[in-house]
């Protein structure tokens, strides 16, 4: 009989800004007994060097100078995002969601016109026909009629947009803080236990 399988998540960080959330999810998913699928598109490398130094060597290296620690029971896999051969580019491999964190309008574009043409978009074009949580964490202002189009026929296809739009309620002192409070959301939607964040209830905040 096979073992009970253990959480697994996809990852995918597009070319939009804002790949501090990514980075950060892997963090916080990296720090359980968690399975991570990873994909970063093209123009994704491109703005995490950008926005974050990356030197463009191992990725999990990256992470570690980032200050993620993996959980001993964590596991990474870093696929190309040409890579069509990989485990989330079916349907019969089975895990717990996929957060597109950050999600740029070209890759909301793929995924809303059913454009499966590289890992990222066939991850996601597959989440959306096994009914699996999609979580796009879309980033672009101001948004026009196509983006808000694609973001509509998403939602109706089963996804969640969930735009990086920081919650002030909780009283954020640092810029992590607000990061965290975003990711919080994020993994609340894929079913991760966290308490990255304050939480409307808790004693302290309300
Ligand atoms: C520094 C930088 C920041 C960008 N920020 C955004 C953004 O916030 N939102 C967006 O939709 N595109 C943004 N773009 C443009 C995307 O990178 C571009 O459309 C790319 O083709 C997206 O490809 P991908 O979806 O495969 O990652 C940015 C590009 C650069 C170089």
């Amino acid at each position: 009989m096979r073992q009970e399988r253990k959480k697994t998540v996809v990852v995918a960080i597009c070319g939009a800004s804002g790949v501090i959330y990514g980075i950060r999810l892997l963090k916080a998913l990296l720090a359980r007994p968690i399975e991570v699928y990873l994909v970063i598109s093209s123009a994704g490398l491109s703005v995490l060097r950008h926005e974050a130094d990356y030197d463009g060597g191992p990725f999990s290296d990256f992470l570690k100078q980032q200050e993620v620690s993996f959980h001993w029971d964590a596991r990474l896999y870093h696929h190309d995002v040409t890579d069509l051969f990989a485990p989330p580019a079916s349907g019969s491999f089975r895990h717990d969601g996929m957060v597109v964190a950050p999600c740029s309008m070209k890759t909301l574009g793929a995924i809303a016109s059913g454009m499966a043409e590289g890992l990222i978009h066939r991850a996601a074009d597959v989440c959306l026909k096994e009914r699996r949580p999609l979580v796009l964490m879309t980033r672009e202002t101001p948004l026009n009629l196509i983006h808000l189009e694609n973001m509509r026929r998403t939602v109706l296809a089963g996804a969640t947009i969930m735009p990086p739009c920081p919650g002030f309620y909780t009283r954020p002192e640092t810029l992590m803080d607000i990061v965290d409070g975003t990711v919080a959301r994020a993994l609340d939607q894929i079913g991760i236990d966290n308490d990255l964040t304050k939480r409307w209830g808790d004693k302290d905040l309300v």
